[in-house]
């Protein structure tokens, strides 16, 4: 039987300047993700909200591992927090290498639970594992409320 393992970690947004900066570096940081992920079976889903980042990654422990010794010595965030790290039966983001939720709607309410998470609360991690399921959205849908488009797509 295969066996998986996940890390779900919160972390500080460590990027400066405009919307539109933090909006392509987050574009960045997924394009990389979705390639390096996609090769090594990583798949997961990240959040940004209030100045925040949540991340479930998921897949063969090595590769877990290894992305996340990656992504621990990046310097657009601090304060890398662990609220999960173990084995587990099977996947909770199967479907995508890396998808985002943005910072509007049930986003927003995420970074209530990211402050709980910051504060040590015990059940932060399983609330906040239950709110990345909630609000991960396929990427393409999380440009249109923060670049305001003229026609909405919805
Ligand atoms: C919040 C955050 C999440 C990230 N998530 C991932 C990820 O899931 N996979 C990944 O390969 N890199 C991720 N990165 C980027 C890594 O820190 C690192 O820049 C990247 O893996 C380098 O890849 P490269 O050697 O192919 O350029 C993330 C960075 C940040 C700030």
């Amino acid at each position: 039987m295969t066996q998986f393992y996940r890390v779900l970690y919160c972390s500080r947004n460590f990027i400066p300047g405009s919307s539109d900066i933090v909006a392509a570096e987050v574009q960045s940081i997924l394009d990389v993700s979705r390639r390096n992920n996609l090769r090594a079976g990583v798949t997961g889903g990240l959040l940004f909200s209030a100045g925040c980042f949540a991340q479930v990654l998921e897949g063969p422990m090595d590769a877990v591992e290894d992305a996340f010794e990656r992504i621990q010595c990046d310097g657009r965030h601090s304060e890398v927090t662990v609220l999960q790290a173990g084995p587990i039966a099977s996947r909770d983001f199967p479907d995508w290498s890396m998808a985002f939720a943005g910072t509007k709607g049930d986003g927003a309410l995420a970074g209530v639970t990211l402050a709980s998470a910051f504060s040590g609360q015990t059940s932060a991690g399983h609330g906040l594992l239950d709110m990345l399921k909630a609000v991960v959205v396929r990427e393409t849908d999380w440009l249109a409320p923060m670049s305001e488009p003229a026609v909405s797509r919805h």
